[in-house]
């Protein structure tokens, strides 16, 4: 859009009377002001008030919605069949010049609905002003914002989905690679590579269960709420949501206006696919550290130091850690903003838009650059492979033979551990123990105590639902592969909704 807020005057205004009857230009900000005040609003309050910088993204679901209560109307017999016409041909001019970035917004365009009155206005004339007939801003509002929501968690769970699909041809291609497992980020057991890529998948699969979910409970018309209290007008509601394309209506006008449950709802989906971003972002920063080195990320999503010429720096996944906060802070933004709301409509609910769609751009932005470091990460199977030989992933492997030998698992525990002492000052690893060594720690252990003592063999061992087997993997990737390529195509994109 190329005017500002305080862009150009170019249509001719509306007009209104002065308290002595002159004609003036009608303002935007003056279309909720008619009437009842002599004065114009000052000029600090016009600012301070406006959301249009904020809310002029929302202009296509605000015509569409326009555009179903003009039918509505004409359907409760508030508009004649011409007058309904010429609106709906008015706000399809006005979505053409919003489109093509020559809508001419004014100084005193206080939020989109007024600005797009105003101009339906101007190019139709008179008929402009019934537009606004038996709905408040209240009631519209909240209908853009549904409808936004509607489409942008849609693109959201295909952007979730990208990266399940980028993970899951990670675990295929490096199938059988073995690496160390971690739980306090120390080594504890062997796993297969591809079923921590799995776990995020499934991470990510309640993420989009999440959103998805959001996107249902939201899925509910309010238009016909008016103010608070509801329409003077016969309206079909049934009608406009069929229009819109909603399942189902708001059942009680107040709550109609007043619920921003599904803003706070869809902020906590967001925050939450943060945290798991930024947990992998985490994950991405230490494994491509020299110290781990068990990945590469591609040169081109990193960047270098303005100094040290051998640096490449992680700055994408840091960034996506450092943008948690910002969610999170849009997330506790919004509940302050609510927690001390009366019922119904308060305008301090405005202040709802500017966080959820800076979270809403972050998260989409941060989905869209995780599948990309994803689907193009080098596995370092090198230095996996070298990893694998100190730790003492095995040890656990040590006490679970002597349990299947009838010690008891506590036991057992302190046995190996104690091996695993003795070992670390000799600086050698348990399969470096003599099978007399191991007798002696127990009586338990025979000579064939050190054959368990392999990778493959702790890790097919795990062989229960959820384990690390190589069988349990591969039944894994197989469910998800045939999850993932069921899912239909990529939704369209939303019509320029941003900025
Ligand atoms: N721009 C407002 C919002 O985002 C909607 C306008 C409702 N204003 C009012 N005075 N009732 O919530």
């Amino acid at each position: 859009m190329t005017s500002g807020k305080r862009g150009p005057r170019r249509t001719p205004p509306a007009t209104t009377r002065t308290a002595r009857g002159r004609a003036k230009p009608m303002a935007a900000s003056s279309q909720a002001r008619t009437g009842r005040f002599t004065d114009p609003p000052h000029e600090l309050v016009e600012r301070f008030t406006a959301s249009l910088p904020v809310d002029r993204r929302l202009f296509e679901y605000d015509i569409l919605g326009s555009l179903a209560h003009c039918r509505t109307l004409e359907r409760a017999g508030a508009l004649t069949r011409a007058e309904c016409r010429a609106l709906l041909r008015g706000l399809e001019r006005v979505r053409t010049e919003l489109r093509e970035q020559r809508f001419p917004f004014a100084a005193s365009d206080e939020d989109i609905h007024m600005a797009v009155e105003r101009r339906v206005t101007a190019l139709e004339g008179p008929v402009g002003g019934k537009l606004h007939t038996g709905r408040s801003r209240n009631d519209q509002v909240t209908l853009d914002l549904r409808l936004y929501l509607r489409d942008h968690l849609r693109m959201a769970e295909s952007q979730l989905r990208d990266l399940q699909r980028a993970f899951l041809r990670q675990a295929r291609r490096h199938a059988g690679v073995i690496i160390p497992g971690y739980t306090h980020l120390q080594r504890a057991q062997p796993v297969l590579l591809a079923h921590h890529f799995l776990a995020y998948v499934e991470m990510l699969e309640r993420d989009r269960t999440r959103v998805r979910d959001a996107g249902t409970r939201l899925n509910v018309m309010p238009l016909g709420s008016g103010a608070l209290a509801g329409s003077n007008y016969p309206l079909d509601r049934a009608f406009t949501a069929k229009l819109l394309g909603f399942p189902a209506i708001t059942q009680n006008s107040i709550d109609g206006v007043s619920d921003r449950d599904y803003v706070a709802e869809t902020l906590g989906a967001l925050a939450i696919i943060m945290a798991h971003l930024s947990r992998l972002s985490e994950e991405l920063i230490v494994w491509s550290s020299q110290e781990f080195s068990f990945v590469d990320l591609p040169d081109d999503l990193c960047t270098g130091s303005s100094m040290m010429p051998q640096k490449k720096n992680p700055d994408v996944p840091e960034l996506i850690r450092g943008k948690t906060g910002r969610v999170y802070g849009h997330l506790l933004a919004l509940l302050t903003t609510l927690k001390g709301l009366p019922l119904s409509y308060n305008r301090d609910m405005q202040e709802d838009k500017a966080p959820l769609f800076d979270a809403m751009d972050t998260v989409a932005d941060s989905l869209t650059i995780s599948a990309e470091l994803i689907r193009r990460l080098r596995v370092r199977r090198d230095t996996l492979a070298r990893a694998m030989s100190s730790g003492f992933l095995l040890a656990t492997e040590l006490a679970d033979y002597l349990v299947r030998k009838g010690v008891a698992f506590r036991e057992a525990h302190g046995i190996v551990g104690r091996l695993v002492r003795s070992c670390m000052t000799r600086n050698i690893d348990l399969s470096g123990l003599s099978p007399a060594q191991l007798k002696t720690a127990s009586p338990h252990f025979a000579d064939d105590a050190l054959s368990c003592l392999t990778l493959t063999g702790a890790i097919d061992r795990k062989n229960l639902i959820g384990g690390t087997a190589r069988r349990q993997v591969a039944r894994q990737l197989k469910h998800w592969e045939a999850r993932l390529a069921s899912t239909p195509a990529r939704p369209p994109r939303p019509a320029r909704s941003r900025g």
